[in-house]
Formats: structure tokens, sequence, C-alpha cells
């Protein structure tokens, strides 16, 4: 038959449904591939492609955002313009997973706020590994340009990164962590999170 009973622990849309979480960190220490693997978790648990979305800098940075650089203006405009962004995602219900470096502290919290005033769940996720980490992993081969000097105010070797502070921030330690325990981290903290939401309203 087709009757299935559903797991009390077993993430529903139903509770999981409008929540950003905006994953932060260097380039390399794993932003895009905890977002892509957590979707992949989510939609099969869910049971559909739908619900979950995910905005990456090097995507949005072709499209929407086209012609912003690397400044710390251009970076601050492109961090807003998302924000804004996966906050409508995030009013329409969905999970919405953000892998941007975001650099700088005053645009996170830009983002955070926005979603605040409308009564949005964020996360700030730091998905955090030490530099010589992300350099030697260095998939896009941009930390050896960077050194070189070829790309200027890159994050981390030309460029600051402010490391996220405060209580509420989500930290994924990827440095010997596999892709699927990062994802579990990410996973349980939405449930956990979810939980509390529920019952801050009864
Ligand atoms: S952000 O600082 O504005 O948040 P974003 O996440 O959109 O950055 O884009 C980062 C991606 O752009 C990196 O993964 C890398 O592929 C590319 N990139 C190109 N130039 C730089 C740079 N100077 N610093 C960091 N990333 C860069």
């Amino acid at each position: 038959s087709d009757l299935m009973v559903e797991s009390t622990s077993a993430p529903t849309m139903e509770r999981l449904s409008g929540a950003t979480y905006w994953l932060t960190g260097l380039s390399g220490a794993g932003k895009s591939t905890i977002a892509e693997a957590a979707k992949v978790y989510l939609d099969k648990a869910l049971g559909n492609t739908t619900s979950v979305f995910c905005l990456d800098g090097d995507v949005i940075r072709q499209g929407m955002n086209k012609g912003l650089g690397f400044t710390a203006e251009d970076r601050a405009e492109n961090i807003r313009r998302v924000g804004e962004v996966s906050k409508l995602f995030n009013q329409a219900g969905q999970i919405v997973f953000c892998s941007f470096i975001a650099p700088e502290a005053g645009p996170r919290a830009g983002v955070l706020a926005t979603h605040a005033k409308a009564n949005c769940k964020f996360t700030e996720t730091w998905v955090k590994a030490p530099l010589e980490i992300c350099e030697g992993r260095d998939p896009k081969g941009l930390y050896k340009k960077a050194r070189a000097g070829i790309i200027p105010n890159f994050t981390g070797i030309s460029a600051p990164y402010d490391e996220p502070k405060g209580d509420n921030v989500l930290t994924i330690n990827t440095d010997g962590k596999s892709v699927d325990e990062c994802v579990q981290m990410l996973v349980n903290d939405m449930i956990k999170r979810s939980e509390e939401h529920t019952s801050e309203l009864q």
C-alpha cells in the first residue's frame, strides 16, 4: 500500500519551512560543497527537489550580480542583494543555502537584520578551515594566482576576513571532517532550531 508512517524525527517541510543558512568562509573552505550535499540529502528526506534552493557566489556573479567586483564596496552590494533575494525565497517557505565568502561582519549583520525585520529565520554559518588547508585545496587555482599578485584583493591573502562571532553562529569546522559529517551538523542544527522555534510559538 501507499501508506507511510512518518517518524517524528524525520525532517518534514512543514517543520523546516522558511529558513536561510548563510555559509560564510574562505574560498576553498567547503561552502558550496556542503550546501549542494545538504540539498541532495534534504531533497531525498523531503521527497522533492523544489523545497531547497542554493544561491552561490560563483553562479550569482555570472548573472544577477554580473559587473560587481571584489572591492569591499562591491562585495557589500553583492551580499546585500543576495540577502534580499534569500529573504524572499525564505518568505515563500523555502530552505535557502547562500554560499558566499561575505568577508566583512557589517554586510553579514545587514543580511541578518533584513531577515529579522521580516521575521525570517536566519542562521549565520561559519564554514571554517585554516587558510593553509584552503590554500592547499585550491580547487580553482586562485590562491596560486593571488600569491603571484595576478588576482588582487583576494580574501585571506590580500583582503581581510572577519571571523564570525556570537552565540547564534553555527560553526562547521571542515578540516578533517567528511562532507557527510558536515551535512549532518547542518541538518541537525536545522532540526534543533525548528524545534526551538515551534516551542516558542506554543
Ligand atoms: S564575496 O566576498 O562577495 O562574498 P563571493 O562569494 O561572491 O565573494 O565570490 C567568491 C568567489 O569569487 C570565489 O570562490 C572565487 O572563485 C572568486 N574570486 C575571484 N576573485 C576573488 C577575490 N579577489 N577574492 C575572493 N574570491 C574571488
